[in-house]
């Protein structure tokens, strides 16, 4: 698979590069030059979960894997289903959260981390992320106790649910996490400072485990399929999905699946207050806010970095951004959507409420809509026992880690700090 930077259409990388450089030169994302096209849509989705997952990413990876080794990676990396289920008429919630970390990240950040084993040529790698809540605990767990791989991970001090900060913060060994006194977009800044630095990035053979890399996207359009494979064809015929979005990688991931074949009539993307994307699509200017906490904290994001990929893949395809469904959801009106859910007999936390306010609120007679479940309701207990009203039960992986004691270090939104917590990982 040949990528290259979309801000240096001159730097063209494969797939084995792409995933151990993460980001290419001046921050620029990497973007794939071609897409396959399937043809036999109907043949796909009639295949079972990780052989339909194989098919697909041999399609893009098989000129540097053989369709085996594709294979490998998906049976180590998706080792638990997506399964949809029925809210109301017509309306299906994708379970995203049926992983080790209870969140859609497991997907990506598994499939990243046997994507770089593979691609690994036995030197030192450090894993540098920033995480708005999930995809540290998904890095962390796909990564624990792996040979020749440190990770180090930023989160906002303070701003992510003491569940997340448990399940991902308590892992020691290969595994280092830092409070950052400052914002997720502070944590973000400094992982691209981080790999902005040439000599450092060589020092300690920096890679980023976040959205940016391209791997983690592939593996997401995979749940995308297995959740249209799960419809009847009537149901396939007009389908609108509805994603919860902050970095918008989940919803880039979407996209690609449509631009290789899924049967998608629309795409909405759902964000809370920090509605840069939203506003963008009905202005035409982009003027990222300050950002502001909210109830569904991983997607308080307000310069949302996957952004690039969308734009290029609607050009590419002709697709215009008009196309996009969009809504905005307050922290008040998603938990009415958790309580309107609940009264349905379905348990939400806010995150996938607002994908279910917005699907709700724009789906057409004779469509079905899905919408994207990217957490277990009890990785956001708090809220979700305030909003209900209950007090909802921990599962297995959760309970465990809540009873272990933290061992983050706490630095400033300082570029110095994070060096020195960088070489001390070594
Ligand atoms: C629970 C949850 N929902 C939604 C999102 C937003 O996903 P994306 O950043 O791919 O837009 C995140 C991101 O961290 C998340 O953790």
């Amino acid at each position: 698979m040949k990528l290259h930077n979309l801000k240096d259409h001159n730097e063209q990388v494969s797939f084995a590069q792409a995933v151990r450089q993460g980001l290419g030169r001046n921050q620029g994302l990497f973007f794939p030059e071609t897409l396959p096209v399937f043809d036999d849509i109907d043949g796909l989705l009639a295949l079972d979960f990780h052989t339909r997952s194989a098919k697909i990413l041999s399609a893009m990876l098989g000129d540097e894997f053989t369709e085996a080794q594709v294979k490998t990676l998906v049976d180590n990396a998706f080792q638990f289903p997506a399964p949809i289920a029925n809210v109301k008429d017509g309306v299906y919630a994708l379970e995203l959260f049926h992983g080790p970390t209870l969140a859609f990240k497991d997907f990506g950040g598994r499939f990243m981390a046997q994507s770089l084993a593979a691609v690994s040529e036995g030197g030192k790698i450090t894993i540098l992320t920033a995480t708005s809540g999930d995809t540290g605990a998904a890095v962390a767990h796909a990564f624990f106790g792996m040979e020749n791989i440190n990770v180090v991970i930023l989160y906002p001090k303070g701003k992510i649910s003491p569940l997340q900060e448990a399940l991902f913060c308590t892992l020691g060994e290969n595994i280092t996490t830092v409070a950052v006194n400052g914002d997720f977009d502070d944590c973000q800044a400094l992982v691209k400072n981080a790999f902005d630095d040439e000599a450092l990035r060589k020092e300690v053979g920096l890679n980023s485990a976040n959205s940016i890399n391209i791997s983690r996207l592939m593996a997401q359009i995979c749940y995308y399929f297995e959740a249209v494979a799960q419809l009847s064809p009537a149901e396939r015929e007009e389908l609108v999905i509805s994603v919860p979005s902050g970095n918008f990688g989940n919803l880039t991931a979407g996209l690609l699946g449509k631009a290789v074949g899924l049967p998608v009539k629309r795409f909405i993307a759902a964000t809370n207050v920090n509605d840069t994307v939203p506003r963008y699509l009905e202005t035409g200017k982009w003027e990222p806010k300050q950002t502001i906490p909210t109830l569904s904290n991983a997607m308080d994001v307000s310069q949302p970095n996957n952004w690039p990929r969308i734009e290029a893949l609607c050009a590419r395809k002709g697709w215009g951004l008009a196309q996009l469904g969009k809504g905005v959801v307050t922290d008040e009106q998603s938990q009415e959507s958790v309580r309107e859910l609940h009264n349905l007999g379905y348990l939400c936390e806010p995150h996938g409420a607002i994908a279910y306010r917005v699907l709700n609120e724009q789906l057409a007679a004779g469509e079905t809509g899905i919408f994207l479940c990217t957490a277990h309701p009890a990785k956001f207990k708090e809220a979700v026992d305030e909003i209900l009203d209950r007090d909802i039960d921990l599962p297995a992986p959760l309970a465990k880690h809540a009873k272990l004691p933290l061992l983050s270090l706490e630095r400033d939104a300082d570029f110095d700090q994070l060096k020195q917590v960088l070489r001390d990982a070594q």
